[in-house]
């Protein structure tokens, strides 16, 4: 079977929106997970859940794949309602990455990663030759890694071994519940560097779950703040979030630093004073962000920069500049 014929007949895309409609879990022993939650993710987003331990997110996320069967709502993958679906079949077309990955102890990386095209039914040729493309795309070399087992592998190259094997049948949703919480905070970083990278390769509408702000408004196009029982709070892209909470509970959630973060996740080009140039002043690179900025006006101890693009000096900003309202936009156009 061909891998761009897995799911439907004559689908031509590699992402599909995902719609949640007054979705609620009410557990046997009348624990209400989730309320009733709503939330639109559109096709190649990366939608980011988080909130307080408990709140509900691994339940949110598990209906959508229907490892948990929802009490009441639909949930619609590019408008087709996954709850009249054998859920079987529909997890083979959606990835699933979890915390500590879950990887098979005893099968090699090779034929861990090849584990839902097995199930299609695709020949072994083809499998092999897709775990190598998936494990060159993560950044571990086939010809190093195929045969070893996952213990002969670190916890941030088990992390990527799982997110090849979700890729592998190129599912159009990927869901992760704390993908990277498990591994220490230098390989975080790497992998979520990493990943957003695979992102703009693949374009994969993604739904993950985290309790790491700083992890949410790095990788998200939009973030999902939630409380308690599944409800939420706000739903916005991540300079938004951070220079308009919608609540006292969102500011405190995001935290104090916020005025920080959202410099951190703000173009440059937002405060850009077009014009006048001034020689000796230090120079950033108009791809960056007006942390960027910040940073090379503290390093000077100047109070503007110039902002250069492929080499010549389009304008500057100020550091009165970095604080006045930038929110309209949250990321440059992809
Ligand atoms: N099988 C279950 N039976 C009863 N309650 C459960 C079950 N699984 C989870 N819960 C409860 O549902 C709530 C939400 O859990 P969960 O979705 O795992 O939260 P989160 O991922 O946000 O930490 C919690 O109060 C949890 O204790
Ligand atoms: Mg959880």
């Amino acid at each position: 079977m061909d891998a761009t014929a897995i799911n439907e007949p004559g689908r031509d895309r590699s992402a599909a929106s995902i719609t949640l409609e007054d979705v609620g879990k009410t557990y046997p022993d009348g624990t209400v997970a989730v309320g009733d939650f709503s939330l639109e993710v559109r096709a190649g987003e990366l939608a980011v859940l988080i909130g307080p331990s408990g709140c509900g997110k691994s339940t949110i996320l598990r209906m959508i794949n229907r490892l948990i069967e929802p009490t009441h709502g639909r949930i619609l993958i590019d408008g087709q309602n996954v709850l009249e679906r054998n859920p079987v079949e529909l997890r083979r077309h959606i990835g699933y990455v979890i915390q500590n990955v879950g990887l098979f102890p005893h099968q090699n990386i090779r034929t861990n990663v090849g584990t839902v095209p097995r199930m299609l039914g695709w020949d072994k040729a083809k499998i092999a030759a897709r775990s190598d493309e998936l494990l060159e795309l993560v950044g571990l070399d086939p010809a190093r890694y195929s045969k070893r087992y996952p213990h002969e592998l670190s916890g941030g190259q088990r992390q990527r071994v799982g997110v090849a094997r979700a890729l592998a049948a190129d599912p159009l949703v990927l869901l992760m519940d704390e993908p990277f919480s498990a591994v220490d905070p230098i390989a975080r970083g790497r992998l979520q560097e990493e990943f957003l990278k695979l992102q703009a390769t693949v374009r994969k509408t993604i739904v993950l779950v985290t309790h790491d702000i700083d992890e949410a408004v790095r990788l998200g196009d939009r973030i999902a703040v939630l409380g308690e029982g599944g409800t939420l709070r706000q739903y916005a892209p991540p300079a938004e979030l951070l220079s308009r909470p919608a609540s006292a509970a969102v500011a405190d959630f995001v935290g104090a630093d916020r005025g920080i973060r959202r410099l951190a996740v703000t173009p440059i080009r937002t405060a850009l004073q077009a014009g006048a140039t001034a020689d000796g002043k230090p120079t950033v690179d108009a791809g960056g962000t007006l942390y960027d900025a910040l940073a090379a006006m503290l390093a000077a101890d100047v109070s503007e920069v110039v902002v250069v693009e492929n080499g010549q000096a389009i304008g500057t900003v100020s550091r009165a500049g970095l604080f006045e309202e930038h929110s309209r936009e949250s990321r440059p156009a992809a």
